[in-house]
């Protein structure tokens, strides 16, 4: 085995995001274009020497190929040892958990989340530094440089690693451990939640089905739920991990989970279902018949952490994206502890989580989590709620309803415009960050606050402006504009709508319907009909 150094010419635009490099698939199987991404982060970083890489991702067209390329690749730039999960396969939230179990230097994530995949689909990869976290801003810029004026890379010829089975293989000095990707994380999952009693819930006859999308939580919750908490055979719906998904679009919502909301509806369907994504970072959580939004998700789970062993102490404080609505922070000042308002994007958790600032964070976009990692958590998120279904032994719909009672409801609706021609979506911003709308009246309320979000990290104090536009009135009612950072195709518009309802006999209405003057003065403050051609989103969750 001999090590190789390769003259290479920089590709254009191998700018990472907060959730790495993201392009076709077609993009990463040209000649070196792994490779150069690759030794771009290797040379951004301090001396890893004989330190252990963890490497793993969601299973999708290409993650073998890009596997092996990079076990090589470690060995030639001196890694000292390289955790590979069995069959190239780790989910988003193990590899954090296994960086952070096994005090790894860092780990390459293969992903590209919930886009479709396949050979006409997309690829991803990033890195997350030792504390199980994406890599922040100034390495992912430190990265972008680097590729752009890398002129060789180093890897080893060899022959491809057997990935398939657990053991250990010498690659040039380096030490190349191939690990169960699911042994580790279900240990961590153990000690947070009560096994026991969601074990004597199930062997109850409570039924539940986890829908794993075809992508990467199948063999997770497998693992956990049927094999380890007795979860009858069968609970786990599309739970082979397939290089497409499927043909589906992995991204656990009511348009994308149809499979699982059909299963949940109807007398005699399950009491509980939940969905993740590509990746596994993602959760939905459905009852019979009732879908919870993922706002309310994480008020509900704080309101009730207390009952989860890991959480039995209580919780530090909070935090959520701003566009999250405020339902966790009235949980938050009951239980008084902080909740802090960050951007979009869990990046911004992890400093508060470092600093044990707070202990749960959520997002609307289906994203929940703890300090127990540092990418949010779709199972996670499942056992946390089956751990208050098995401790309360009420439905879902009984839960959240009495949560609503109690702190009151807060209505909320996101809406998306997906590809939208993006001077126009640029240009219906820009026109808005120009008005003047505070004190004024819209949609028969009084406008007590008219920005554009900025946020200073209260633990490092870095800044970010421009994070969305918010138009919040004076009774709590907000209207959020803001573009995507993460859409591929065009721009995509999301606004979001919210509405607090303190009076318990008004909380049983549609959102659209509880939230339609709103959702109209949204439409038309920002002209959304004549400036995008759009007369209804594309997405309503
Ligand atoms: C979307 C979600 C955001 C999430 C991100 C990554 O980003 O809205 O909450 O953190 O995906 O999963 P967006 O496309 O809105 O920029
Ligand atoms: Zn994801």
């Amino acid at each position: 085995m001999t090590v190789k150094t390769v003259a290479t010419t920089p590709f254009e635009g191998q700018r990472p995001g907060t959730s790495g490099l993201r392009k076709k698939v077609r993009v990463f199987q040209q000649p070196h274009y792994l490779e150069n991404f690759v030794q771009s982060i290797f040379d951004c970083l301090d001396d890893f020497s004989g330190r252990i890489l963890v490497v793993g991702g969601d299973g999708r067209f290409h993650n073998r190929v890009a596997v092996q390329t990079i076990l090589k690749m470690a060995a030639a730039n001196g890694w000292g040892r390289v955790l590979v999960g069995q069959g190239g396969i780790l989910s988003t939230p193990a590899a954090s958990c296994v960086i952070r179990a096994r005090g790894a230097f860092g780990g390459l994530i293969l992903s590209a989340s919930h886009n479709p995949g396949g050979p006409d689909g997309d690829f991803g990869i990033k890195y997350n530094t030792g504390n199980g976290g994406p890599a922040p801003e100034r390495v992912t810029e430190a990265i972008h440089d680097r590729s752009r004026v890398l002129d060789r890379y180093r890897t080893l010829e060899a022959d491809d690693i057997d990935i398939d089975h657990p053991g250990r293989h010498l690659l040039g000095g380096t030490i190349i451990e191939v690990i169960d990707p699911v042994a580790e994380y279900a240990a961590l999952m153990e000690n947070l939640f009560d096994f026991d009693a969601i074990r004597a819930l199930f062997a109850g006859g409570f039924s539940m089905r986890f829908d794993a999308m075809n992508a990467v939580t199948g063999p997770y919750a497998r693992a956990i739920l049927e094999e380890r908490l007795g979860a009858p055979a069968g609970t786990v719906m599309n739970g082979t991990p397939l290089e497409d998904f499927g043909g589906g679009h992995p991204d656990p919502n009511l348009v994308h989970a149809h499979d699982l909301v059909a299963a949940l509806s109807g007398a005699g369907s399950p009491d509980f279902g939940a969905a993740s994504d590509g990746d596994g970072d993602r959760n939905m959580i459905l009852g019979r018949d009732f879908y919870v939004t993922p706002s309310d998700s994480l008020a509900v789970l704080a309101a009730n952490a207390t009952l989860c062993p890991g959480y039995a102490k209580g919780l530090a404080g909070i935090a959520r994206s701003m566009p999250t609505s405020g339902a966790a922070d009235r949980v938050a000042k009951k239980l008084g502890i902080p909740c802090y308002e960050t951007p979009t994007g869990w990046k911004f958790f992890g400093s508060l989580l470092d600093a044990g600032r707070v202990t749960l964070c959520g997002e609307e976009s289906f994203g929940t989590g703890s300090d127990h990692v540092r990418e949010k958590d779709g199972l996670w998120a499942v056992l946390m709620w089956l751990n208050v279904l098995a401790r309360r032994r009420e439905s879902v719909a009984a839960i959240v309803k009495a949560h609503w009672a109690e702190y009151g409801r807060t209505y909320y609706s996101r809406h998306d415009y997906e590809g939208v021609d993006a001077d126009a979506a640029h240009g219906l911003m820009e026109r808005l960050r120009g008005l003047s709308l505070t004190g004024t009246r819209l949609a028969g309320r009084d406008v007590a606050l008219f920005d554009d979000f900025a946020y200073t990290d209260p633990v490092d104090g870095s800044t970010s402006a421009h994070q969305g536009i918010r138009v919040v009135f004076a009774d709590g009612a907000r209207i959020v504009y803001r573009l995507s950072g993460t859409g591929t195709e065009g721009a995509t518009l999301r606004v979001y709508i919210e509405r607090f309802e303190p009076d318990a006999s008004a909380q049983d209405t549609d959102p659209q319907i509880a939230l339609a003057d709103l959702i109209r003065a949204a439409g038309d403050l920002a002209e959304i009909k004549a400036r995008t051609g759009r007369a209804e989103p594309t997405v309503i969750t």
